[in-house]
């Protein structure tokens, strides 16, 4: 019989605190299936993502608080997440299966919505989330061509099937615009489509569903944010006055239409020349500010490099051809950042 309880364990866990949502993991319901024999313990501690980026400061965190108990000889934590599912506004049917989706927008074209779309998606799905992309932008889709997709997507029991590729799964309008699209898709009515998208879609178990959103702020962005169950809000931008002005619109949208804003990141942030330098092409440091200005996240910069363009337009973006790299380093900054501010969100 060992000398201490379970409830000796909890109390010794309440000391561990969750960095990003300022509660202590007992009271977050992360820990979970104690088990004592002998003098050993044994636990489960549930992150909110597997984007975890402090996940092993955490295991140890438990490790050392559980095994500071008198009587303790050996502490076993085994880390496992649950990404928890956001709530969706009021009069919007939540997608079956699909916890969270984010909706990345920007000001102006050409500041690198996509590409910063397609690597995040990848990025989370490399750290073991369960990822889906939306190419939500209808008039000029680049998500198939980003991920070198030329499968098109079935159908099966009256729902369609989204593409797999990378371990991503997706869906774009990219992948209908030829001739012998389906009926189904001609709709002429954009919200029709986004629904369909969205609803007529089988995504199955989806942890983060990201949606690349046309630039600006037209029907598209309006439809999905007055109509569609959104998470919320990435905005991208580049560092310049101009495209700012434009960020800031685009965010100021989604305020209005009352969609949490998750972060800002600041892209081609600088140019990283072949021999090391960091050129500030566009400037630097605009889009933190302005996140600053505006109350909301700033979650990271990424270069300007010819790489990631080439993986753009070859099919095999940067964070899958270059791991170790420093733009997959930017790019699982900034995802892990995106993964910690849905998990607060879905706190409150
Ligand atoms: N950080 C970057 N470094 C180099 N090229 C980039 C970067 N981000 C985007 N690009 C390139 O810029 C062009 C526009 O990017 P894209 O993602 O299509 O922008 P958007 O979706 O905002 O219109 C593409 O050719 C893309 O490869
Ligand atoms: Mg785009």
């Amino acid at each position: 019989m060992a000398s201490f309880q379970e409830k000796d364990i909890l109390r010794a866990l309440t000391r561990v605190i969750d960095p990003d949502l300022h509660r202590d993991i007992v009271s977050l319901g992360m820990v979970e299936d104690i088990r004592i024999s002998g003098n050993d313990v044994s636990f489960t501690l549930v992150l909110t993502t597997p984007a975890c980026p402090i996940k092993e400061q955490m295991q140890q965190a438990c490790q050392e608080a559980a095994g500071s108990v008198p009587g303790v000889d050996s502490v076993a934590v085994e880390v496992i997440s649950r990404v928890p599912a956001n709530r969706v506004g009021a009069n919007r049917a939540p997608i079956i299966g699909v916890r969270n989706t984010i909706a990345v927008g920007s000001g102006k074209g050409g500041v690198g919505k996509s590409t910063v779309a397609v690597n995040l998606a990848l990025a989370l799905a490399q750290d073991g989330a369960r990822v889906g992309l939306l190419d939500a932008d209808i008039y000029g889709p680049n998500v198939p061509l980003m991920l070198g997709i030329t499968d098109k997507p079935q159908p099966q029991n009256g729902k369609i099937l989204p593409v797999e590729k990378y371990g991503l799964k997706v869906m774009s309008m990219g992948f209908f615009v030829e001739a012998d699209s389906p009926v189904m898709w001609r709709g002429p009515m954009l919200a029709k489509m986004l629904q369909q998208f969205l609803y007529d879609v089988e995504w199955g178990e989806i942890d983060y569903l990201v949606l690349d959103l046309p630039p600006g702020t037209g029907d598209v962005q309006i439809t999905l944010a007055q109509q569609m169950p959104l998470t919320g809000a990435l905005i991208v931008s580049t560092p310049q006055e101009v495209a700012l002005m434009d960020a800031t619109r685009a965010l100021n949208m989604f305020v209005k239409l009352d969609v949490p804003i998750l972060g800002m990141v600041e892209n081609m942030s600088y140019f990283l020349a072949p021999n090391g330098d960091k050129l500030p092409i566009f400037g630097h440091g605009g889009a933190k500010d302005a996140a600053e200005r505006l109350g909301v996240p700033f979650l990271g910069e990424v270069p300007l490099d010819q790489r990631i363009r080439e993986g753009s337009d070859s099919g095999s973006p940067i964070v899958l051809t270059d791991e170790q790299g420093s733009n997959s380093v930017a790019f699982h900054h900034i995802s892990r950042g995106l993964a910690a501010q849905v998990s607060m969100l879905a706190l409150n």
